[in-house]
């Protein structure tokens, strides 16, 4: 393989624990976990209930702090990293979805995935709309939030991680409030998302979910337990029942 040729490893976690003290209980959400995901990767991670998903999305988006190993994203050791150097990765090398959304409870839908432009700076606001018209939410745009759906929140959620365009987009449980229709829809945006200098990691619940994956990781009591492509390989997003 010539250099041009070898993907460039956009995550990297090298022997990385997660522990919660909880009185006098030890809480282990993660445990050794290595994990490298290049450019152009669509992974999904599988995982029961408290089998560590969220956890392993914070670490990797630098919003928790892992208790042992090294982590690197977009080429930055975040284990390492200054307050100041998270500010700007936060802001310009992830992108969360998360599995409560987070939108701003005072800003409009179209203000929502501005904020999303503004940090990452790669677009211009005026895309915005367009963004929400692919998530199809173009008669929504001027609604806050208290006036959507769940499913409808979630997917300004999801309007507003696709604006930034940076390089990781973590997303946890992208699909759970949506309807089969709407859910494939978004699967589809957020596949086409992963490409040159983007990787897509999706958590869910939902095996049937997997089966689109280019990866499946799957976690069992904060440790992975199995990691490669979907029997068969990659399954289209037509070929989908859930
Ligand atoms: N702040 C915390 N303090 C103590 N324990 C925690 C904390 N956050 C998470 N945990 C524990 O760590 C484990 C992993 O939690 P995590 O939220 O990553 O699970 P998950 O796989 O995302 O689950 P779900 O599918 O229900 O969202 C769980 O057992 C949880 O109870
Ligand atoms: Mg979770």
């Amino acid at each position: 393989m010539t250099q041009e040729q070898t993907p460039t490893p956009l995550v990297e976690l090298h022997g990385v624990a997660r522990r919660y003290q909880v009185g006098p209980a030890t809480v282990t959400a993660l445990d050794s976990v290595d994990l490298r995901i290049d450019e152009g990767e669509f992974v999904v991670v599988l995982g029961p209930s408290g089998s560590g998903k969220t956890t392993l999305l914070n670490v990797i988006g630098a919003l928790d702090t892992p208790s042992e190993g090294r982590i690197i994203v977009g080429g930055q050791d975040i284990s390492s990293a200054s307050r100041g150097q998270l500010f700007d990765f936060r802001r310009r090398t992830v992108s969360f979805i998360f599995q409560s959304f987070n939108l701003f409870p005072g800003l409009t839908a179209r203000e929502n995935v501005e904020f999303g432009i503004d940090a990452s700076g790669r677009r211009e606001r005026s895309e915005a709309v367009k963004m929400l018209q692919d998530v199809g939410l173009g008669d929504r745009i001027n609604h806050f939030p208290h006036q959507l759906s769940g499913g409808e929140q979630q997917r300004v959620a999801v309007a507003r991680a696709l604006a930034t365009d940076n390089p990781v987009l973590l997303a946890d449980e992208p699909t759970g409030e949506l309807d089969f229709r709407t859910g494939t829809q978004i699967l589809e945006l957020l596949r086409a998302e992963a490409g040159p200098g983007h990787a897509v990691l999706v958590v869910t619940h939902n095996r049937e979910i997997s089966r689109i994956a280019d990866r499946v990781i799957e976690l069992s009591s904060g440790r992975i337990v199995s990691d490669g492509p979907p029997p068969g390989g990659p399954a289209p997003i037509s070929e989908l029942h859930w």
